[in-house]
């Protein structure tokens, strides 16, 4: 049985890439392992936020989880900013964080490219995600790719810390599924599929209807070559299709390839639109009874309680070897 932590930001509804490369893997490790899945809200607010929109965000994240097969009675689901040892651990972490480390972090690049005014919280980021993963003893962090490099970082900040002022935390392992780990945008293929895209028709979200799903995809960027092969160099937009429906399904791409041989592009469209929607429907199902539920309520709380008691002992632990207390 192993420690296993990762935290999805409540900043906008889940998309497909957010369920295939991440989620998904959470519902399976739960069984075997004592898991930590978290709403991390005080990542969703480096950038600006609306606090309504915030607000019915951290609830349906709550509610998607759960709807995905999260089971309270397995796994430990919690909101971030009910847990406040999270940043303080963050203010200890960064003050051992190096100003290039941050500068290097490609997701701090892409998300503050254009913006006219970046939170500094923007840049440390990647200190509170340390944070986040160390204050539970964690072994396994389930992420996508894009994740990897943050978690370097982590890594490297525990063994830094663990040198300086003797053992103290576990150094994190990372984990990527096989498929799916960076499913691309619909509409710009060589871009990450984002909940926060400007461009709605780039991403699936979770609780998109089954129109709107055979829509987007049926409009997906493709290519004039009109032979449904995975390449993802030259035909980025045939190869996330394909990735798409590979994980959906559970065959493998070569499979897929071969299936659809003599497919023109429209047929091919209209089985990865059918086996998204088979994918989703039993979650959107699930999640309507949920959203209003006094019961999601009652496994936040219990989760805020148990998450803080193991965070507050890593905490203490560590504030400890670092001459914070009396
Ligand atoms: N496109 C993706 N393909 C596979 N996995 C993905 N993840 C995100 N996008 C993809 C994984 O989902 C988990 C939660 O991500 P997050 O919400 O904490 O942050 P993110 O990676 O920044 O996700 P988004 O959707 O792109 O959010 P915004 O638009 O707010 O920045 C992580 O494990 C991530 O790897």
């Amino acid at each position: 049985m192993k420690k296993i932590f990762s935290g999805i930001q409540p900043s906008g509804t889940l998309t497909l890439g957010n369920y295939l490369g991440a989620m998904r893997q959470f519902v399976e490790l739960q069984n075997n392992n004592d898991c930590y899945f978290c709403i991390v809200d005080q990542h969703a607010i480096t950038v600006p936020q609306e606090p309504k929109e915030l607000k019915d965000n951290i609830r349906s994240l709550a509610a998607l989880y759960l709807a995905s097969g999260i089971d309270a009675s397995k796994s430990t689901l919690f909101i971030q900013s009910e847990v406040p040892a999270h940043t303080e651990l963050s203010w200890m972490l960064q003050s051992m964080t190096y100003m290039g480390e941050l500068e290097r972090m490609t997701q701090f690049k892409d998300k503050s490219d254009g913006r006219d005014a970046v939170s500094s919280a923007l840049f440390t980021y990647p200190s509170l995600m340390a944070a986040d993963i160390l204050l539970y003893d964690t072994e396994v962090v389930p992420v996508g790719d894009d994740q990897t490099q943050h978690l370097e970082l982590t890594r490297n900040l525990a063994e830094r810390f663990n040198n300086r002022f003797g053992n103290t935390f576990v150094v994190p392992e990372i984990q990527i599924p096989k498929v799916g780990a960076r499913i691309m945008s619909l509409q710009e293929p060589t871009k990450k599929m984002s909940k926060s895209d400007e461009n709605l028709r780039g991403f699936i979200s979770m609780l998109d209807t089954p129109k709107q799903i055979e829509k987007k995809i049926k409009s997906a960027t493709t290519d004039s070559e009109g032979i449904v092969k995975f390449d993802q160099e030259n035909k980025p937009g045939i190869s996330n299709l394909l990735t798409i429906l590979s994980s959906c399904t559970g065959k493998n791409i070569s499979e897929l390839e071969t299936e659809y041989e003599n497919s023109g592009y429209g047929d091919f469209k209209g089985d990865v639109a059918i086996a998204v929607q088979n994918l989703l429907e039993p979650i959107q199902i699930r999640y309507k009874e949920l959203i209003e539920s006094d019961e999601l309520d009652l496994i936040l709380d219990a989760g805020a309680k148990k998450a803080s008691k193991q965070a507050n002992v890593t905490l203490n632990r560590s504030k400890e070897k670092m001459g914070l207390k009396r």
